[in-house]
């Protein structure tokens, strides 16, 4: 992000800061509560977003090495992410093409050129290239070339890796990330490893998780721990395409008055939440990033991988006390988040919650909201 920008999005902060305003909906919108109970719509959504749109997997330096490999999965799908002898990034069905077997159920690994599949031996290069069939003169009929593991559209991009869920459909991750490219470039997230990454089990439809990261409303009242290190109402939204921005000043955004606007910088000052359609928060603290994936499991519950980014330069061992801390803070401001999330759900089942209504300051959560129904829409698959 360009300094310009910067001084951009401190100066409007600051005006909200002088006038006691936040960035707001031009009218607050009334939700049903069968957005997040209806097992039809969820469907719609599997196929829609889930097997349509490139979809953020994890950090690029989770494989930074030749040879590296993780496993996952998400979203029903299981998946053998490699980089192979080039460099070059592979998303690998974890199934072997003799009779289905996860070639590996490690979650990670390093230094592995092939995979023997456990069941009876066939041996795959981490490319996908089938390379050895055990009793080969009994698989006349098997040419090699045409049993590789089947491999899904993959990307490296924006020190991320973006994967597609439907074979041999064309994975544009420049297009879908157009807006918000100069933004993630800007975070570095290459030069970042991951650290202690968590996974927690939401009772509650994702997309009600979702809606907790692009409100800042709820934070004076759901997480008073963390209240004093931010200004609480005052946001600055912008959309960047289906993705958005939202920037929430911390409470040392106040010294950015003192000194002159050529001197504005944004990161030191606020926590800006990347909202990527369709569920992935990339949350830009000053010193790390969060990178949140909210994964549907069924229609009223879902996975949240928390993985904490922090800078390859302090991530040695000094570092990590530092490091701890920033994280019991994400931990325990994330469970008060979904012990209430968790709670909305149960209600809406019950019958308790059938409508919900979204005020003009949780504008963030409207943008989600046409976000997805914009994009539902334009499929044809009006809900
Ligand atoms: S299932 Fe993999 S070799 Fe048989
Ligand atoms: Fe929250």
């Amino acid at each position: 992000m360009n300094p310009e920008l910067q001084a951009g999005l401190v100066g409007r902060v600051l005006d909200h800061l002088a006038a006691g305003t936040t960035d707001m909906a031009p009218a607050e919108r009334a939700v049903a509560a069968g957005r997040y109970l209806s097992a039809a719509r969820y469907q719609v959504e599997q196929q829609a977003l889930f097997r349509g749109l490139p979809l953020v997997l994890g950090e690029a330096s989770a494989i930074a090495n030749p040879g590296d490999f993780i496993t996952t999965d998400d979203y029903g799908v299981p998946l053998l992410i490699t980089r192979d002898a080039a460099g070059t990034v592979h998303a690998l069905l974890n199934a072997c093409t003799h009779r289905g077997s996860l070639l590996t159920t490690a979650a990670r690994g390093c230094g592995k050129q092939a995979f023997t599949c456990p069941y009876h031996g066939w041996v795959f290069a981490n490319d996908g290239r089938l390379r050895h069939v055990t009793h080969g003169a009994c698989f006349p009929e098997t040419e090699k070339d045409r049993h590789g593991l089947v491999a899904m559209p993959v990307a490296e991009r924006h020190g991320l890796i973006w994967v597609g869920l439907e074979p041999g459909r064309p994975l544009d991750v420049a297009r879908f990330t157009a807006e918000a490219a100069a933004d993630l470039d800007w975070l570095e997230l290459a030069d970042c490893v991951a650290f202690r990454p968590f996974t927690v089990t939401c009772r509650s439809n994702w997309k009600l998780v979702v809606e907790g990261f692009v409100e800042q409303y709820h934070l004076y009242y759901a997480h008073p721990r963390v209240t004093s290190a931010y200004y609480s109402d005052a946001v600055v939204i912008d959309r960047l395409g289906p993705h958005q921005r939202l920037v929430a000043p911390r409470s040392t955004m106040a010294s950015q008055a003192k000194v002159g606007r050529h001197r504005w910088r944004l990161r030191p000052v606020a926590s800006i939440a990347y909202y990527l359609f369709p569920n992935t928060m990339v949350i830009a603290h000053p010193d790390h990033v969060a990178l949140v994936r909210i994964v549907p499991v069924t229609v009223d519950s879902c996975t949240v991988h928390w993985t904490m980014l922090i800078p390859r330069a302090a991530s040695d061992a000094t570092w990590t006390p530092h490091w701890e801390r920033a994280r019991e803070s994400h931990l325990t401001t994330f469970a008060e988040d979904v012990a209430l999330t968790d709670g909305i759900q149960a209600g809406m089942q019950g019958g308790a919650v059938p409508d919900t209504v979204i005020g003009r300051n949780e504008w963030g959560v409207i943008n989600c909201i046409d976000s997805i129904d914009g994009y539902l829409d334009a499929l044809g698959q009006t809900l």
